[in-house]
């Protein structure tokens, strides 16, 4: 195996370089307060360097934040969607994984599939970054982790309450359970509920994770409610259509946050959803991080690009 650094799932990087990651990402982003966005850090410790961006799903803020990360970092970047690459005619991702590895430094992959990133780490020479499968978005938790410390102090021992389809998102913060220390509770349809792989390895290194059918139970005490769409890119239409009426009683709403904590915050990764898996007054009320939230995946991605290629 190559001792590439590739930022694959918050379960497979040790703990200390998950925070030194999230510390890099940090400093940066207090250096440069009020700065212009286009100035350029300090340090160019990416100078030279070229990120290949590869969306076969849309995306705004993973696509932005990394484009202008690598740029502040004084590197450069390609964005391709998968009708600029040659994949739906038939080359297969291990072609590309080699061929983009003699032009670039490292890629990001954007993807339904998360076999299509397994084939392209296999295949690549350079490091590789999830940017979101249908299993996990390992970016997204260290933006998320970010914001809550920024309003809430330290992870360790915080309550965090996700409402609703347990899906890739979910499957991060289970992680990202284990390595920074929150607790974590589900709250899930039992026929959306979050990989069980990644609750028995979260409990396996030392998590407290719970898994519930009842949002007012998981919520009681919790300092912070996450949600996400009820459809992600990943799901076929029909299923999504059906999910409504299932995910109808994990809505984040006044009344569920008005259970937890009196001071607790809400975090949701965007795109939103208003009146689906959050009402307007949640997400463009006083509690919500979300648009911190966007922001630090620009500040984490930093830390994610520096820790790889720096
Ligand atoms: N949260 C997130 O990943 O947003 P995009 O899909 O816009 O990149
Ligand atoms: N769960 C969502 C996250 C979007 C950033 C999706 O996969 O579509």
């Amino acid at each position: 195996m190559s001792q590439l650094r590739h930022f694959l799932d918050i379960d497979q990087i040790d703990g200390a370089e998950l925070r030194g990651i999230l510390d890099n990402g940090k400093a940066r982003k207090d250096a440069r307060a009020g700065q212009p966005k286009g100035k350029l850090d300090e340090d160019q410790p990416l100078a030279g360097k070229v990120l290949a961006m590869v969306f076969i799903q849309p995306s705004t803020r993973t696509r932005v934040s990394f484009d202008v990360g690598m740029r502040q970092l004084g590197g450069e970047t390609i964005v391709l969607n998968s009708d600029d690459l040659q994949l739906d005619r038939g080359e297969t991702m291990a072609d590309t994984a080699r061929v983009l590895s003699r032009y670039v430094d490292a890629i990001m992959l954007r993807t339904k599939s998360h076999e299509m990133l397994d084939e392209l780490v296999q295949h690549a020479t350079v490091p590789v970054i999830n940017g979101l499968t249908d299993a996990s978005h390992p970016c997204q938790l260290m933006a998320d982790v970010m914001t809550l410390e920024e309003h809430r102090g330290a992870a360790e021992g915080q309550v965090v309450t996700w409402a609703g389809d347990g899906n890739n998102v979910a499957t991060s913060w289970i992680h990202g359970a284990a390595q920074f220390g929150y607790e974590m509770r589900l709250a899930c349809p039992e026929t959306l509920s979050p990989s069980a792989r990644a609750v028995q390895w979260a409990r396996e290194n030392g998590a407290t994770i719970t898994v519930t059918e009842s949002a007012e139970e998981a919520v009681r005490g919790s300092d912070c409610i996450v949600s996400d769409a009820w459809v992600s890119m990943h799901d076929d239409e029909e299923s999504g259509r059906q999910r409504h009426n299932l995910l109808a009683p994990y809505q984040v709403n006044d009344q569920l946050m008005a259970q937890a904590k009196a001071d607790a915050v809400f975090m949701h990764c965007l795109p939103a959803h208003r009146g689906e898996e959050v009402t307007a007054d949640v997400i463009d009320g006083p509690r919500s991080l979300v648009w911190d939230e966007a922001e630090n995946r620009l500040h984490a991605q930093k830390g994610i690009l520096t820790w790889c290629l720096g």
